[in-house]
């Protein structure tokens, strides 16, 4: 009986300085997070925004800085931080667009007609990632998003023929740089657009004229197809690159110039870089909106010691996506009981432009109730927008998540940072950062919040996608 007492004190005392040695470790650093095999315990703060930015160093020759749009470290931020509810409807049109890619009829824009009141709700990406490119002789600095599923590079150009909205940075005059030419209508490359822009161009006096749209095809850019000298860092220099030098730029565009799209077609930056960086590029989406993570060039780039590959695989209805294959969902280490017909039907591409990765509802539904078990510790809240597995940890200091793992074709297994499990809709509210698409035979579409702090590896030439854990720091 004493032997039984005593251990039962030594046990508890085990557990008082185990929690008292936890808390002073998350009082002195704030990055406190304990891993066990099948969960993961960290401070709930860890999953607020902090309103600084904490950049992280990014160097190295071929590497840019890489923010969240409505963040801190955001060179175009405005003190408004993420809105929920607008990031997941911006996804939704996403979805929408990406699905309906190149089968649309819509009635094109135009270039002479005058700016219209186009009331667009949605733009290119919820909550999509910057970086900072110099564009032309002498260089000029613009901020765009960066995008992997699209293909065409453009930026709103002077004198805005149409329209232009307003942007944070001077907007590019390609009367004032030495560097700039128009692309002829009779051009082999101005007949490429089409595969990446979707739409035939347009010749206006024997210019190439190309038309790009986003989102629910409210937003829309048109102008100008040319050439141009792209400044990625002071020793990447592409001469001759072609973009969209924008005169009719309308829609849910605010503040950034424009977009660099790096998707698989051949008017991609990747594709024109190709001699030099061999169609590779990796990026790391920071864990949180308020650090800095990056987008680098070439094989040489890749930064973390350990990747996992899975084989880039294509969506026959819009090729210029990067496929991926899921074949499994365990949550806390249990495999989810999901036939694999389910993920195979309509297949998956990995996206930088939406936000919240959107499941089969099949799959969503084992996810979400596996998910509920785990958490049935917590008292649960009201449903955010089309989130409907929210918490309420406003009582909690530290929170306690099963460790969600994606497993792709090759097979590798993927464990998902907490950052890319559960997001904070309002200090009492978190939520299961999943969605459904609606139906099992729609694309399912990985997004950039379960993208975040690994190092994403695209090397495109070896056809294959690669995930490197930590990648951010
Ligand atoms: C990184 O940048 C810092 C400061 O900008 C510099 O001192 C350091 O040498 C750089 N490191 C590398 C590997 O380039
Ligand atoms: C967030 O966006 C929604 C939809 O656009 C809007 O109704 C709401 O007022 C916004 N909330 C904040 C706090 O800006
Ligand atoms: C654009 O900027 C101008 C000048 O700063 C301002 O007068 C105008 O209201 C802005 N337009 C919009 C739509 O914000
Ligand atoms: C590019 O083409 C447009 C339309 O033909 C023309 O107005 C503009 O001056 C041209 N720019 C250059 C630098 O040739």
């Amino acid at each position: 009986m004493t032997t039984a007492a005593s251990s039962c004190a030594s046990f508890l005392i085990k557990i008082l300085l185990c929690v008292s040695f936890l808390c002073l470790l998350c009082l002195s650093e704030k990055a406190c997070v304990v891993h066990g095999a099948d969960e993961i315990t960290l401070p709930v703060s860890s999953l607020f925004p902090s309103p600084n930015c904490k950049a992280s160093t990014t160097n190295g020759s071929s590497t840019l800085k890489l923010v969240h749009k409505h963040g801190p470290c955001s060179p175009l931020f405005n003190g408004e931080l993420a809105n929920y509810t607008q990031f997941l409807l911006e996804d939704s049109a996403r979805a929408k667009w990406i699905r309906s890619q190149f089968s649309g009829t819509n009635t094109a824009n135009d270039l002479k007609g005058s700016a219209v009141s186009v009331k667009a709700k949605y733009g290119p990406g919820g909550e999509s990632y910057l970086v900072t490119i110099g564009l032309g002789t002498p260089k000029k600095d613009l901020t765009l998003l960066f995008d992997t599923g699209s293909a065409l590079t453009w930026t709103q150009c002077e004198p805005c023929v149409v329209s232009c909205y307003n942007q944070t940075e001077a907007i590019f005059d390609p009367s004032q740089s030495s560097s700039y030419a128009n692309i002829s209508c009779s051009s082999p490359s101005c007949s490429q657009l089409p595969s990446g822009t979707g739409r035939q161009p347009r010749c206006i006096d024997s210019t190439c004229v190309y038309e790009q749209q986003y989102g629910d095809r409210e937003s829309f850019t048109i102008g100008f197809f040319a050439t141009e000298t792209l400044t990625l860092s002071p020793t990447d220099v592409i001469s001759g690159f072609q973009f969209g030098c924008g005169q009719n730029n309308q829609g849910n565009f605010k503040e950034f110039a424009g977009l660099l799209g790096l998707a698989r077609d051949r008017i991609s930056l990747v594709e024109q870089s190709a001699t030099k960086y061999d169609r590779s590029f990796s990026y790391c989406l920071p864990p949180s909106i308020s650090s800095t993570g990056y987008l680098t060039f070439g094989k040489g780039s890749v930064k973390s010691a350990s990747v996992s590959f899975t084989p880039i695989s294509t969506v026959s209805r819009s090729p210029i996506f990067y496929g991926i294959d899921i074949i499994g969902i365990s949550v806390g280490g249990k495999p989810l009981s999901i036939p694999s017909t389910v993920f195979s039907n309509a297949g998956t591409i990995i996206d930088s432009g939406t936000t919240i990765t959107q499941l089969p509802p099949t799959a969503y539904s084992a996810l979400r109730s596996a998910f509920r078990q785990a958490m049935t510790k917590y008292k649960m809240s009201t449903p955010a927008s089309s989130f409907d597995t929210c918490y309420d940890l406003s009582g909690s200091t530290m929170v306690t998540v099963p460790v969600i793992t994606f497993s792709f074709n090759g097979p590798i297994d993927i464990n998902l940072d907490p950052s890319g499990v559960l997001i904070p809709v309002d200090p009492s509210k978190m939520c299961l950062a999943f969605a459904s698409s609606g139906d099992d035979r729609d694309l399912s579409i990985y997004g950039n919040i379960q993208q975040r702090s690994f190092e994403v590896v695209y090397d495109v030439a070896g056809g294959r996608i690669g995930f490197g854990a930590k990648g951010c720091s």
